[in-house]
């Protein structure tokens, strides 16, 4: 087994993504809200207005669109493209389905749009620019804190230009070990891979190619079988190794730049940390337009053989976070997916967190998966306690037993609809169903009954 090595690279990401509803589509996966899945035309929005359509369409432009499931669906025009072959007016389109997650924009057709639908935003500038802007509190400190020799302008204007040039899926489909998969989102690859729209992936380096050839002469050659790292955890065929890496990440002026300190140890951690970054941003939605240089570890997931270990799926962490998170990305490759694979590595960030007696929760905010995977977690650990429990327990003591933190325990509670509030007084909670539960002021939880479905 490889030794940790200090000083290659990490990544600093900050997930973003929406909050988890009914749409919850990845490849092959499709669950659109029940109001909108008939193909009727949507009610029309007053702050819109309709308008003659004239061709091309443009990028802006709200319509309907026939998607994969036969039905017509409200999309957004991101970017148009003529076609080659194609006269003046034959162009195809990159839509968003405004009622899905931005994993399923694509380019269309004009015949998928119903051109009877067509609507443009009245104040279509103003809301994307109220978009574009959004950050978080962390992205933003960040930004503030960090300071870099002649990078220090992250205003406005580059936030705009890099959500123009991240807005349109770059790398469609990946190659890895067995797996052809279709990507979800842009990610910042070099600029000499500009004209590429599939990439051939080592499953084990994780170096990239733009050809097969190319990848075939790599793998005669590739002497790794694993992630580099201690393997720190071994069941059956499951394998975890961890690494160490520092990164500081850059996208400024449409270019991703890596720079690293390195030590003799730190270059395998380095190249490989970097490509993982690549590989993962391929399927987060978050930003990353701000710098960072924490020092992160990298969880990797792997099913090993006779052949090697074949990574499935990862978690980072900030190694030191002033807001107790425990976990920053975390990644379930696509055809590894609703296996438990999530879960499994959502309960290794908490153990971790038990060994190092804090308390954690993950990086904000989560995606519609993030929050449907750890959603499911508390839920679980949470009962299978109250469950078992005999007598009172405090908030507190949950979070002790469990390393959740208490905002994560109420919400969840809350979620479920166990708690309820007295009117005009925070010391009382009941929890619903069956149970009875009062919130001394002291935020002592009694149970007093107990039963769970
Ligand atoms: N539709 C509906 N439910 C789903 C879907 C889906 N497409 N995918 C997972 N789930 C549910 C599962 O049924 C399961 O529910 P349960 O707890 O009620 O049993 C739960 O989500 C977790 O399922 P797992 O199989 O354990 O998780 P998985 O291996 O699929 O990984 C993950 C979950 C990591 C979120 C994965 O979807 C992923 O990699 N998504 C893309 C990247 C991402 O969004 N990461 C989170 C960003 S937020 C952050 O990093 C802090
Ligand atoms: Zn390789």
């Amino acid at each position: 087994m490889v030794s940790i090595e200090n000083g290659a690279i990490a990544v600093a990401a900050s997930c973003h993504g929406a909050a988890a509803g009914k749409t919850i589509a990845t490849e092959g996966v499709v669950l659109p809200p029940a109001s909108q899945s008939n193909g009727a035309q949507p009610e029309t929005d007053p702050s819109r207005k309709r308008k003659m359509t004239s061709l091309p369409l443009e990028v802006g432009t709200r319509v309907n669109c026939r998607w994969r499931d036969g039905k017509y669906h409200p999309v957004k025009v991101i970017e148009r493209r003529k076609l080659p072959s194609g006269g003046a007016n034959d162009y195809e389109y990159y839509v968003h389905y405004t009622e899905f997650n931005r994993r399923l924009d694509e380019w269309v057709k004009l015949e998928q749009l119903d051109l009877n639908s067509v609507e443009t935003d009245v104040d279509e500038k103003v809301e994307d620019k109220v978009t574009s802007l959004k950050m978080t509190r962390h992205q933003k400190r960040k930004i503030d804190e960090t300071h870099v020799e002649g990078h220090e302008e992250l205003d406005a204007a580059s936030l705009r230009e890099h959500e123009e040039f991240t807005k349109v899926k770059n790398i469609a489909t990946i190659e890895l070990g067995r797996y052809e998969i279709e990507t979800w989102y842009f990610s910042p690859f070099p600029p000499e891979y500009n004209d590429c729209t599939k990439l051939f992936f080592c499953e084990f380096c994780l170096n990239f190619m733009k050809r097969k050839e190319q990848l075939q002469r790599h793998m005669r050659k590739c002497d790794l079988k694993h992630p580099p790292g201690d393997e720190i955890y071994r069941n059956g065929t499951l394998s975890m190794f961890e690494f160490i890496a520092i990164l500081l990440f850059l996208i400024e002026y449409f270019m991703s730049i890596f720079a690293t300190h390195d030590t003799v140890d730190g270059k395998k951690n380095k190249v490989y940390g970097q490509n993982l970054c690549y590989l993962a941003k391929l399927f987060l939605d978050h930003k990353t337009l701000y710098y960072d240089v924490d020092l992160f570890l990298f969880y990797v997931l792997c099913e090993c053989d006779d052949r090697g270990c074949h990574m499935v799926g990862y978690f980072s962490k900030e190694k030191h976070s002033e807001e107790s998170y425990n976990l920053a990305c975390i990644l379930t490759l696509p055809p590894y997916q609703r296996k438990g694979y999530g879960k499994f590595l959502i309960a290794f960030s908490y153990e971790l967190s038990k060994k190092e007696g804090k308390v954690g929760t993950p990086e904000r905010p989560l995606s519609d998966l993030g929050l449907l995977s750890y959603r499911g977690y508390w839920t679980r650990v949470l009962l299978d306690i109250l469950k078992k429990h005999k007598g009172n327990i405090s908030i507190k003591e949950l979070s002790d037993m469990t390393a959740i933190k208490a905002e994560d325990i109420l919400s969840t509670l809350q979620s479920l609809e166990l708690i309820q509030y007295r009117k005009g007084s925070m010391s009382y909670v009941r929890i619903l169903r069956s149970w009875i539960v009062i919130l001394k002021p002291q935020a002592v939880v009694a149970l007093k009954s107990m039963s769970v479905n």
